[in-house]
């Protein structure tokens, strides 16, 4: 099989459109092994990663470190808040410590857009970003992707509208850059507060209105309200910006056809989305985190063959 044209995931950006198909090609096989009884393969026997968080998560940490695990590599994590890094640390000499330790591969969540980019040319491993400020989160975008394509055949042709705070959101760029490079519309959808003014450059649709938006579309990624990256208030209220954002039964069962939700997590139930639309029939939430896992083993598994030993 053809492997990827890059050395690092940094960001969907700088994806072609084969890369996607190949990685999604790589896990559809990962996803049948991690179904069997034994959910494990011995491929990365002779690679070891570290896992490098200096933001908290849950899910992209889990699913990394599993899917590192069902490929058999030697794994080792670092979390920011209970290291050096808070002694005054750099994170390139943090990164070169722990790769003086023989590590292969550096999966690594950063408060800053760039960190990723930054350390891949810095040091002497393979880097995935596993979401680097309001930049990118490239393989949250894959999963996403991988979802639809699951769900509904194909992502070419689809409408995919981003509803909430896509301003902040690593997750909202990175899936307008997988959405059209395999052939889907994008719109977004939220408060004029909260889309960022160049959106335009992007080729994507802008509605304010959220009926609207979801008659559209096939698919509703309903984001986060991203508080802890809002340094000014950017509506009054987040009990309004519920009246006006937020995805109710009513509002889905109201629709003129039945659409898919989704949704990256972590959900605040009640805000973007209700406990009924997150636990629906049409809501593909953990099929996304499942997904999750197999996406990260095939871009560990195609970048890890490209390691020169
Ligand atoms: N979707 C996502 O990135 O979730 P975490 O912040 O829990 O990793």
């Amino acid at each position: 099989m053809d492997n990827l044209s890059v050395e690092h995931l940094i960001g969907i950006e700088d994806l072609t459109a084969r890369d996607i198909e190949i990685i999604f090609q790589t896990a559809d096989r990962f996803k049948e092994v991690i179904n069997r009884p034994i959910k494990k393969v011995p491929s990365l026997r002779d690679t070891t990663i570290a896992n490098v968080f200096f933001e908290n998560s849950t899910r992209t940490k889990l699913s990394f470190e599993l899917a590192e695990k069902r490929l058999s590599a030697d794994v080792v994590n670092f979390s920011a808040s209970s290291s050096s890094v808070t002694k005054g640390e750099t994170l390139v000499d943090t990164v070169n410590n722990i790769l003086s330790m023989k590590v292969d591969m550096v999966v690594m969540r950063h408060p800053n857009p760039g960190a990723a980019k930054f350390l891949a040319e810095r040091v002497n491993a393979k880097v995935i970003n596993a979401g680097d400020g309001t930049h990118e989160h490239p393989t949250q975008a894959l999963l996403d992707s991988y979802s639809i394509r699951e769900k509904l055949g194909e992502v070419k042709g689809k409408k995919v509208v981003i509803v909430g705070d896509i301003l902040h959101s690593r997750v909202a760029l990175s899936n307008i850059y997988a959405l059209q490079k395999q052939g889907a519309e994008v719109m977004v959808c939220g408060p004029t507060t909260l889309i960022p003014k160049f959106i335009h450059e992007l080729g994507v649709k802008v509605e304010h209105n959220l009926r609207k938006a979801l008659e559209w579309c096939d698919v509703a990624n309903m984001l986060r309200i991203q508080l802890e990256r809002q340094d000014i208030q950017y509506f009054p209220s987040l009990r309004e910006y519920t009246m006006l954002y937020g995805l109710d039964k009513k509002l889905l069962n109201s629709l003129s056809k039945e659409i898919v939700v989704m949704h990256p997590g972590p959900i605040n139930r009640g805000v973007e989305i209700t406990s009924d639309v997150a636990d629906s029939k049409q809501s593909i939430i953990l099929n996304q985190v499942e997904n999750g896992v197999a996406i990260r083993m095939a871009v560990i598994y195609l970048l890890a063959s490209k390691i020169e030993r």
